[in-house]
């Protein structure tokens, strides 16, 4: 039982004696953004992943963040406070199926979103993140085919914003297709004039209505650059928390879904990792993310060619 656990107090005192560090995405609790060493989006977190100098990462976001950090840091141990923390995109793109689709378009190269399992990362060949995709497509030559996987969201929002013609993957995330346009449009005419900012795994319906599409990050330094006293926000409302932090006099309001709210815009993935489970895992070491080494060495050729082309 963790009953009388001081549990702050004893992160801090493990994380020490085990020369960890913890990494966080935006969609985290608060409790748990508050704690982490280190604050992020996809592209930012691998970055740190892969310079880090501790022994042990302690990955609060999803497993296919934490298998990212482990292709790119073997030598670490890295543990996942739940590792039933997936995503939806990510299971909407099953290895076999990927491959199918890959061999029926052989004249076409692999843009993938890192939203992926380690093997649909292994079958391609550039992985992107949404703060990275753009600049990372504009190196490749207007003549090459690409197909691109598994978000058809954020696929479709680059094939618009630079005219190419990607060939989409019809995987999508369950939180981002939550949004509703009908609540979205109420929401702006209760707030005439409220910038909206949106993740480009929006549907397009919702996209239609941002003044700012991207990354978590970017959404972030969106917000605090945007005049005005209100900011809508659409993507998952645990990010909110770092607004608040950075402008508490702002007013920042979770896009709605269907039922007039933002709390079914909560990834139930993200939502699975808890304090409590973040100590168990400083302290046994365990849950820890291992990757066959063929694989891993496969997926850390796409993986280097994104973070080489982001920089
Ligand atoms: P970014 O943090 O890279 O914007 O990605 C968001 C996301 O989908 C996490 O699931
Ligand atoms: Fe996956 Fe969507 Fe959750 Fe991000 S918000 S981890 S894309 S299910």
């Amino acid at each position: 039982t963790l009953a009388g656990v001081d549990l702050l107090g004893e992160i801090d005192r493990l994380r020490k004696e085990r020369n960890a560090v913890i990494l966080a995405h935006y969609y985290q609790k608060p409790e748990i953004q508050d704690l982490a060493d280190f604050v992020g989006d996809s592209l930012d977190l691998s970055r740190k992943a892969a310079a880090t100098d501790a022994e042990v990462i302690a990955f609060c976001g999803v497993r296919f963040m934490a298998e990212t950090a482990k292709i790119l840091s073997p030598e670490k141990i890295v543990v996942l406070p739940d590792m039933a923390a997936g995503c939806s995109l990510e299971d909407s793109c099953p290895p076999e199926q990927f491959a199918a689709f890959r061999a029926q378009h052989p004249d076409h190269i692999a843009l993938t979103y890192i939203n992926c399992s380690t093997e649909v990362k292994a079958l391609s060949d550039i992985i992107v993140t949404s703060s990275s995709a753009e600049k990372i497509l504009s190196q490749i030559p207007p003549s090459q085919k690409i197909l691109f996987g598994p978000d058809r969201n954020l696929g479709g929002y680059l094939a618009r914003k630079t005219g190419r013609d990607l060939l989409l993957w019809p995987g999508v995330c369950i939180v981002h297709e939550a949004f509703s346009e009908t609540e979205l449009l109420k929401l702006k005419a209760e707030h005439p004039g409220a910038p909206v900012a949106a993740h480009p795994e929006c549907p397009a319906v919702i996209l239609d209505h941002a003044d700012y599409v991207g990354s978590t990050r970017g959404i972030l330094e969106y917000a605090q650059t945007v005049p005005g006293d209100t900011l809508i926000v659409a993507t998952e409302p645990h990010i909110i928390h770092q607004m608040e932090k950075a402008m508490p006099e702002k007013r920042f309001i979770g896009a709605p879904g269907a039922d007039g709210n933002c709390n079914c815009n909560i990834c139930p993935y993200m939502a699975l990792n808890t304090i409590e489970k973040l100590y168990l895992a400083l302290r046994d070491l365990e849950p820890r993310i291992e990757i066959e080494e063929s694989l891993r060495l496969k997926a850390k050729v796409s993986l280097d060619r994104m973070l080489g082309m982001a920089s």
